[in-house]
């Protein structure tokens, strides 16, 4: 298990460039069964859950192939319809591989994918919805199964703009019969890349990033080359890590309007921000104000994988915040981590109350989560003193090289392997 070694206190200067994102690629990677042709995926962020979504088309019987930074999928020989338990459990994304396996075989089986650390995190908007489309599911022992004679076109309206939802709608509509409508469907950038990815295909997907997306089905769909949208979330990271740690630093790639309200958050709390197509641009000087209050919402609100980092933020500026939680259940348990550092930070159900110290100071820290751990890396970048944080393979889930893109912007931050 690695750690991170880091003296915190450095001011962080330069320009990074945002991976491809996550939330992209990874249903970007589960659409790629629904041809047999070739399918390119460009610029591949390197992050163990794309590792782990191509051992998933591996065990399918899909042919990947990682190259100079892009991946490349043949499934022609995928007659595997079933996901393994343990990749499930690993990857919980991969549920939305039910839709595409659905297209392309008419059955699937994958293990219920169950809660995790930042909450329940229940399936049953996606499993209605496929019910919707035509699809008979069997839950036994733990395991899903799903078949259909034909997937069918149909209404469906989510009762939660439930992100892998969507996804999984249109994995599994974009090949049925007749015309789908889905109504209170999410609008995150990365729904409106899948709806353009597939469109690359040769599918008929319309209004992604409206709450209402028409699917019309098509015969088929051919390969393609594509190169997903930059990761949002990754960029947001890095403007909260230099409002922590004071400094300029440019981040590029993302588009302002991608990240909700976290522009005006970080102004809010008094950083400058200036905007220029896909740049973003940051300073921060002197000791910043608490935000009065964050309340995390699907998009455009205030991005719920960066609620940790800005809580991390707020715990060192001046005055309070209310954070409130509306995503998931418990998305605090990086918390008391934050307390060993010196934070004020109270946990009432959705809610945190932050009181803001001062100065945090380092200690050893253990990651829990993705987004939780790049919060105490955040927070033991802007602290007096060295932190370790442990445990680094929640970050390497989501984070492609962080140590090193922190390093080229003056962070004096070490990854060291603990046998
Ligand atoms: C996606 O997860 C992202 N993951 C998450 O990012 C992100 O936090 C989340 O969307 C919200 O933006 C990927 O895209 C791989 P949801 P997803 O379905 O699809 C409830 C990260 O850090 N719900 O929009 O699982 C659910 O419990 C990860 O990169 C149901 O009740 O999120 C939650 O409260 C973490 N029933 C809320 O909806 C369902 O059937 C939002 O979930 C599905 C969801």
């Amino acid at each position: 298990m690695d750690k991170f070694v880091i003296e915190g206190g450095k001011p962080l200067f330069g320009t990074v460039f945002a991976q491809s994102a996550k939330n992209s690629v990874l249903p970007l990677l589960a659409a790629s069964v629904l041809t047999e042709e070739e399918v390119v995926i460009r610029e591949t962020p390197k992050i163990t859950d794309v590792t782990c979504m191509a051992k998933i088309l591996e065990e399918l019987g899909a042919q990947v192939v990682f190259r100079k930074g892009d991946v490349s999928i043949v499934s022609a020989g995928a007659k595997n319809h079933r996901i393994p338990s343990e990749l499930t459990r690993e990857l919980r994304s991969s549920v939305f591989m039910l839709g595409s396996l659905l297209s392309r075989f008419r059955r699937a089986e994958c293990a219920y994918p169950g809660g995790c650390d930042i909450g329940l995190r229940p399936i049953d908007l996606h499993l209605n919805a496929l019910a919707r489309l035509g699809v008979r599911i069997t839950e036994r022992e733990g395991y899903i199964s799903c078949s259909c004679d034909r997937l069918r076109g149909a209404e469906i309206a989510l009762d939660f703009p439930s992100v892998g939802a969507t996804e999984n709608i249109l994995l599994a509509a974009v090949l049925a019969e007749g015309k789908t409508v889905l109504g209170g469907a999410a609008k995150e950038p990365e729904i409106v890349d899948l709806q353009n990815f597939l469109n690359a295909m040769g599918a008929n997907v319309h209004g992604a990033g409206t709450d209402v997306i028409e699917i019309v089905g098509a015969e088929s769909l051919h390969g393609t080359v594509y190169t997903p949208i930059k990761d949002r979330i990754e960029a947001g990271s890095f403007l909260i890590a230099c409002a922590v740690c004071g400094g300029e630093v440019e981040v590029a790639g993302v588009k302002p309007e991608s990240l909700g309200l976290l522009l005006h958050k970080l102004r809010e709390n008094g950083c400058k921000i200036h905007t220029k197509n896909d740049k973003i641009k940051i300073a921060s000087y002197g000791r910043l104000k608490c935000n009065r209050k964050i309340e995390t919402m699907p998009f455009p609100g205030f991005p719920t994988d960066l609620q940790a980092q800005a809580t991390a933020l707020n715990a060192s500026c001046e005055g309070g915040a209310l954070i409130v939680e509306n995503l998931f259940e418990t998305r605090y348990k990086y918390v008391p981590e934050l307390l060993k550092m010196g934070a004020d930070i109270e946990v009432k159900g959705r809610n945190a109350f932050v009181r803001g110290v001062e100065r945090l100071h380092g200690a050893e820290l253990v990651s829990g989560d993705l987004r939780g751990g790049a919060a105490l890396i955040l927070a033991a970048l802007g602290a007096e003193g060295v932190s370790e944080v442990l445990d680094l393979s929640h970050v390497d889930r989501g984070y492609a090289d962080l140590q090193g893109k922190l390093t080229a912007l003056g962070a004096q931050i070490r990854r060291v392997t603990v046998p």
